[in-house]
C-alpha cells in the first residue's frame, strides 16, 4: 500500500476549508448580532428630548399636592382611583405623601395605541373592583390632554353614585382640550407637546425615567 504524503498544496486547501466552513459563518453571525444591537441603540437615541421637570421639582410638587389633598379630606373616607398605566408612578408617590388613610383601586382606559395622537375613541379595558357608592372618590391621572379619557371615566363612575368625585392630574395640557374638563388638583400646566417620563410613555418607552421630558420633533 502506498501512503500518500500530503503536499503543501493539500495543506493550503485544508486551511482554506477551515476558514470557509468553520470561521466565516461564525464571523458573519457576530457581525449580524453587532449590527442589530447598534440598530436598536440608534432607534432609542433617535428620539430627541428635552428636560421639562426634574425629579426634584416633581418631588416638591407631589408633596404640595398631597398636603392639599390631606387637608381637604381630613376626617373623611377617601378612595383613590388610578388610571393605568401612566398614573402608576405618580399615584405611588402621591399616596405615600398623603397623611390620611385611603383605599386604592385602578381603572384602565386606552385611546392612544402606539401613537402620540389620541385616536379619540376611549375604551375601558379594566374596571374598578371597589364599591364606590356614597364614597369620596379621587381620580388620579398622569396627564389630561383632550379630556376625552377623563370625561369617559367620570361618566362611568358617576353611574355608581359616589358621594363626591374629584380629579387630580399631574400634568394639564390645555391647548388641545376637546371637552370642558377641569381637574381639581393639578401638578403643572404645560403647553402643547408630547411629554414622557415619570410614568408617561411614548410607545412604551421612557416610562421609567424619574424626570419628565418633552419630545423634540
Ligand atoms: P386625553 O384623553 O386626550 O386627555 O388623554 C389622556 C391620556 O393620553 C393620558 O392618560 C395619557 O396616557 C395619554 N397622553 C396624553 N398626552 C400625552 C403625552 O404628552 N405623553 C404621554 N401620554 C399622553
Amino acid at each position: 500500500m502506498v501512503k500518500q504524503i500530503p503536499t503543501d498544496l493539500d495543506f493550503e486547501f485544508h486551511a482554506r476549508g477551515i476558514i470557509f466552513i468553520d470561521i466565516l459563518p461564525s464571523l458573519w453571525l457576530v457581525y449580524v448580532i453587532l449590527k442589530s444591537v447598534r440598530k436598536k441603540k440608534f432607534i432609542m437615541n433617535e428620539i430627541s428630548r428635552e428636560i421639562l421637570f426634574s425629579r426634584a421639582e416633581i418631588e416638591k410638587r407631589v408633596k404640595e399636592l398631597a398636603d392639599q389633598i390631606s387637608k381637604d379630606y381630613a376626617g373623611k373616607e377617601l378612595i383613590i382611583i388610578g388610571v393605568l398605566r401612566g398614573a402608576f408612578i405618580f399615584m405611588a408617590d402621591l399616596i405615600r405623601e398623603i397623611s390620611i388613610p385611603c383605599k386604592v383601586d385602578f381603572a384602565r382606559l386606552a385611546s392612544y395605541g402606539a401613537s402620540s395622537e389620541s385616536s379619540g375613541k376611549v375604551v375601558m379595558t379594566k374596571d374598578i373592583e371597589t364599591s364606590i357608592k356614597d364614597k369620596n372618590i379621587l381620580i388620579v391621572e398622569d396627564i389630561v390632554d383632550t379630556g376625552l379619557t377623563l370625561q369617559y371615566l367620570v361618566g362611568w363612575l358617576k353611574e355608581r353614585n359616589p358621594a363626591s368625585m374629584k380629579i387630580c392630574v399631574f400634568l394639564d395640557k390645555r391647548k388641545r382640550r376637546k371637552v370642558t374638563l377641569e381637574a381639581d388638583y393639578v401638578g403643572f400646566t404645560i403647553e402643547d407637546g408630547f411629554v414622557v417620563g415619570y410614568g408617561l410613555d411614548f410607545n412604551e418607552q421612557f416610562r421609567f425615567s424619574p424626570d419628565i421630558y418633552v419630545i423634540k420633533q
